[in-house]
């Protein structure tokens, strides 16, 4: 990723911040609408749910142009994800539903380049986390 790149990541998660539950609402109805088998996989109650996914967003976000602080936890998140049943597989459907759910929360500050920031920042992250838990030669850069 590019510093510009970063840059346009955190201001963008910023706007969405202040509707930070809304948009795990938003997440959470598109990914199990686009991939109905995994709803089983998480809890009934997804209130906590939302609020872990999204402080764990911000917290990526916030560490990207300091990759080191947040690969530790990362891969542990991703080692976890195994026995929640996550497959290498599921990570791209996650990160189509991540866009979605950015686009309709940032309405027209969803330019091309916010969305192309997104997708290089989306597929550092499962690139590094699906190594890390299933050994594929992928790696952050
Ligand atoms: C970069 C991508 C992802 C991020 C940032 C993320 C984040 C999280 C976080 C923060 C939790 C809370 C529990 C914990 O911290 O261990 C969680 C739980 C969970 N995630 Fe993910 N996740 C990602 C990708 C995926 C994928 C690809 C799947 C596959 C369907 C998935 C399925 C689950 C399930 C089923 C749980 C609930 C486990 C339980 O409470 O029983 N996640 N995720």
């Amino acid at each position: 990723m590019t510093p510009d790149q970063i840059e346009l990541v955190q201001t963008s998660f910023a706007k969405v911040a202040p509707i930070s539950d809304q948009a795990a609402v938003i997440f959470y109805d598109r990914l199990f609408e686009v991939a109905p088998s995994v709803k089983a996989m998480f809890p009934a109650d997804m209130t906590e749910q939302r609020k872990k996914l999204m402080s764990t967003l911000a917290f990526v976000v916030s560490g990207l142009s300091n990759l080191d602080s947040v690969l530790p936890a990362a891969s542990a998140l991703a080692v976890r994800h195994v026995s929640y049943g996550a497959r290498a597989e599921h990570y791209p459907v996650v990160g189509a539903a991540l866009l979605w759910t950015l686009e309709k929360g940032l309405g027209p500050d969803w330019t091309p380049e916010v969305a192309d920031a997104w997708t290089a920042a989306y597929t550092t992250l499962s690139g590094y986390m699906i190594a890390q838990a299933y050994g594929r030669p992928q790696a952050a850069e």
